[in-house]
């Protein structure tokens, strides 16, 4: 077998090499100038997923079409998992331009149900790529929709040491988080702000690679990373988008450089598919705020919105979220949108907001005044300082599988999660502490716990003198480019 390259004549719509398998219909003699609609159906004819394998593997990009038959064909089942590993693989190995992640993931978007809303609301979304203790969606949130604008998110569960909002929302009794389209959407015309799992078939095509990569060493990838999670977020229809991408110990992208990469792969899909889009760069190597496990984490986030917000990091990262989705949304600058969105907390707009949220999905909202009413532990350990001195790190990645081990997360998809189960810090990173004192708080229903005060103990070291404070916020993202803070 050999190739011809035909070149197209360069006032048609597609002009570009082509290289056609010369035992097809198109042969040595067939070399002419062609019309372009023609040329692309001969092309997309002889498309072969060998050779989209072979270009990938030889540094080449991707074209648009052949994107397109590769997506077509993993949701048709056309294209076998060998191959579709294979150009996994072969993305890992040599990377993709912004152009073909941008068109990739617009793809793996419509591979699905897309949402879309009416023009006449301000939609806007969140997303974090995932910590510990992170509850900032249950601020923002509220925070966003107190000041006008509509927050209609679909959210994911826990898995590994990280938290999902979805499970968080479920410990408030008679909160529903699995709805139908038609519910989602009577809830957000109706409050502005309503939170579920994901209801319909979104994304098919992210279900099929993540699952592949997850078995391939094909996970850390930054345009595989990139497309699977902007694939959701341009499913999910929202104009404005946040996101929230941790750096750190207990995150995905450890190197605070990668990070920021990845922050940059992701807001470019967005723009270049007509969203507005910004990021953070956030540390995720201590635990965010004092809470970690479902309930806790909710009772966390309503003592922020009752006004508990002074000089706390959860509330740093929480203000600094919402404050780019008022700007991107009102074209406010940052700093007058943060003024904004402190003073939906101050004036009791926000935890409003979250009250109305909470009974149109079905839950309790007397769980905000009376935080007995959310389930209780059956037993609490105290985790006791072995030395005196300050507090320097808590490990977050260790702490959120202390918290899993306690009941609060999940190593696989079906298992149970215990709501009150987790972990309440009395000391953060900077704090002194003194020989025996309480560093934290234990919350479990399982009879085999005891071994996890120790495990709690081993995640955090001490120092004889103050240690300086860390920064929280790295950098920011926008359509204007990359800040370091
Ligand atoms: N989260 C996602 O949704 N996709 C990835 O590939 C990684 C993290």
């Amino acid at each position: 077998m050999y190739f011809i390259t035909i070149w197209m004549q360069p006032d048609l719509k597609i002009a570009k090499p082509v290289r056609l398998a010369a035992d097809g219909n198109i042969t040595a003699h067939d070399v002419k100038w062609m019309h372009a609609e023609e040329a692309k159906e001969k092309e997309v004819a002889h498309m072969r997923m060998f050779d989209i394998i072979s270009r990938k593997r030889d540094g080449l990009p991707l074209g648009y079409e052949e994107l397109e038959y590769f997506i077509n064909g993993i949701v048709d089942k056309s294209i076998p998992d060998y191959q579709t590993t294979a150009l996994l693989m072969a993305i890992y190995l040599n990377g993709m331009s912004n152009r073909e992640t941008s068109d990739m993931c617009l793809l793996m978007a419509r591979s699905g149900d897309m949402m879309e809303f009416s023009d006449e609301l301000v939609t806007v979304d969140k997303h974090s790529t995932g910590g510990v203790g992170d509850k900032t969606s249950l601020i923002v949130a509220p925070m966003a929709a107190a000041f006008g604008l509509t927050v209609a998110k679909m959210s994911g569960r826990a898995l590994g040491h990280t938290g999902g909002t979805v499970d968080k929302l479920e410990s408030i009794p008679g909160m529903k988080v699995d709805m139908t389209l038609e519910e989602f959407e009577k809830a957000y015309r109706k409050t502005g702000i309503c939170i579920s799992g994901q209801s319909g078939n979104m994304v098919p095509a992210d279900k099929i690679l993540y699952s592949l990569r997850d078995v391939t060493a094909t996970i850390s990838c930054i345009p595989l990373i990139a497309t699977s999670i902007m694939s959701k977020k341009l499913a999910a229809g929202a104009k404005n988008i946040v996101l929230d991408v941790k750096t750190g110990s207990g995150a995905f992208m450890e190197n605070p450089e990668e990070a920021f990469a990845l922050a940059e792969k992701m807001v470019r899909i967005g723009l270049d598919n007509g969203r507005n889009v910004s990021a953070l760069v956030t540390m995720m190597d201590t635990p965010l705020g004092y809470c970690i496990g479902n309930s806790l984490e909710v009772m966390e986030a309503i003592d922020v919105l009752k006004g508990g917000c002074a000089g706390f990091d959860l509330c740093e990262v929480s203000i600094a979220l919402t404050a780019e989705l008022i700007s991107m949304a009102s074209g406010m600058d940052v700093r007058a949108a943060a003024r904004e969105a402190e003073k939906r907390i101050k004036d009791g707009s926000a935890l409003k907001k979250l009250r109305e949220m909470i009974i149109s999905q079905g839950g309790n909202p007397a769980v905000i005044e009376d935080y007995g009413l959310f389930k209780q532990p059956r037993t609490v350990i105290e985790a006791r300082s072995p030395e005196s001195g300050y507090v320097s790190s808590i490990d977050a990645k260790s702490i959120g599988d202390v918290s899993m081990n306690l009941g609060a997360g999940r190593s696989r998809k079906t298992d149970p999660i215990d709501y009150s189960a987790g972990i309440r810090l009395a000391k953060k990173p900077g704090d002194r502490v003194e020989k025996g004192e309480v560093l934290a708080y234990l919350y479990t229903d399982r009879e085999d716990a005891a071994g996890q005060a120790g495990a709690f103990l081993d995640a955090c070291e001490f120092s004889r003198t103050m240690t300086k404070e860390k920064k929280l916020i790295l950098g920011r993202v926008s359509k204007d480019g990359r800040e370091v803070y």
